[in-house]
């Protein structure tokens, strides 16, 4: 018997069982994504440095330099190199019947074997080495024990903490066969990202990265999320400058070289717009149609960008 052989009304109980009338508990959630069971905390061996905000939570203020010295873009460009392995390991492992904390043990496992700390873990409370944001949910989708469906689309976002600063990249996989709309959706936002940083060049306003995102996403006819940005990074997780993904004049900050940011579109099929869950991080659109995201840390060099969260 499937859940929609049986037509309830509004105020009949859920078919959850969890005694609420259907219209207070599941109605109109049918085929979303629900929130599951967060596992217990990861440990982390002592060996592994960790961030000045494990433990409290609460990063320390620092005044962080836009522009970065040469030491600390020879780090961040060894920490992105771990962020990158670290996703591409998880992402080969998304599959149907996978649940997504599984994924997050996957990754914990390999940050520790490269000797780097999940920077999620403990940011501002944030209880996973990773976050996994499937179909409507936007981003920071905590992993828990929901198993990936036939067709669902997982972002997976690994931020590694190493040598004192932080990598951060994100990109999406296919549990099996995926529908049209979604895979077009997933090849519009990686293009979306990668004009995005096509804009990066010194003496050029950040507000150019927005600008190219936001066209190519509203060509194909699709929303840009303007609640979650990108972000300037390296000895702290976020930082100076912001990076919208949509056209604001306010961007104005000039990219000059040695700057490091992330540009981490999030594209929509139909709303642009969010709602929170109730475990205060998650987002997902509006409407419940789904969204993509990629993200990538860069470097603004003398001629343009230089990636530095290859893919290995
Ligand atoms: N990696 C995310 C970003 O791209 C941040 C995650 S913070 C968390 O900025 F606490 F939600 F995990
Ligand atoms: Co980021
Ligand atoms: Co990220």
């Amino acid at each position: 018997m499937s859940r929609t052989e049986v037509k309830l009304r509004s105020n009949d109980p859920c078919w959850c069982g969890s005694g609420r009338k259907y219209k207070r508990c599941h109605r109109g959630s049918e085929g979303r994504v629900l929130p599951g069971r967060v596992g217990p905390l990861r440990s982390v061996p002592e060996s592994i440095p960790r961030p000045d905000y494990v433990g409290s939570g609460e990063p320390l203020r620092r005044d962080e330099p836009m522009v970065k010295s040469a030491s600390v873009i020879e780090a961040v460009r060894r920490a992105g190199k771990i962020a990158a392995e670290v996703l591409a390991v998880t992402g080969a492992a998304v599959a149907p019947g996978v649940t997504t904390d599984e994924l997050d043990a996957i990754a914990h496992a390999a940050y520790l074997e490269r000797g780097a700390y999940p920077s999620t873990l403990g940011y501002h409370g944030y209880p996973k080495s990773i976050c996994t944001s499937v179909n409507e949910v936007i981003c920071h989708g905590i992993p828990d024990d929901r198993p990936l469906a036939e067709g669902d689309i997982v972002n997976v976002d690994v931020t590694a903490y190493i040598d004192g600063v932080h990598g951060d990249c994100s990109a999406m996989f296919f549990a099996g066969e995926v529908d049209e709309e979604s895979r077009r959706l997933v090849e519009v936002t990686r293009a979306c990202r990668d004009l995005g940083i096509a804009a990066v060049a010194p003496g050029r306003p950040i507000s150019d990265i927005g600008r190219a995102i936001e066209d190519h996403a509203h060509a194909a006819g699709y929303g840009v999320v303007r609640a979650f940005i990108g972000h300037g990074i390296g000895e702290s997780f976020h930082t100076a400058p912001s990076i919208p993904h949509y056209y604001t004049p306010e961007a104005r900050t000039v990219m000059e070289p040695g700057m490091i940011f992330t540009i981490e579109p999030m594209i929509t099929v139909g709303s642009w717009r969010e709602k929170m869950w109730d475990n205060g991080w998650t987002a997902v659109t509006s409407d419940g149609r789904r969204s993509a995201q990629f993200e990538h840390t860069l470097l603004v060099t003398d001629a343009g960008a230089e990636v530095l969260t290859p893919e290995p």
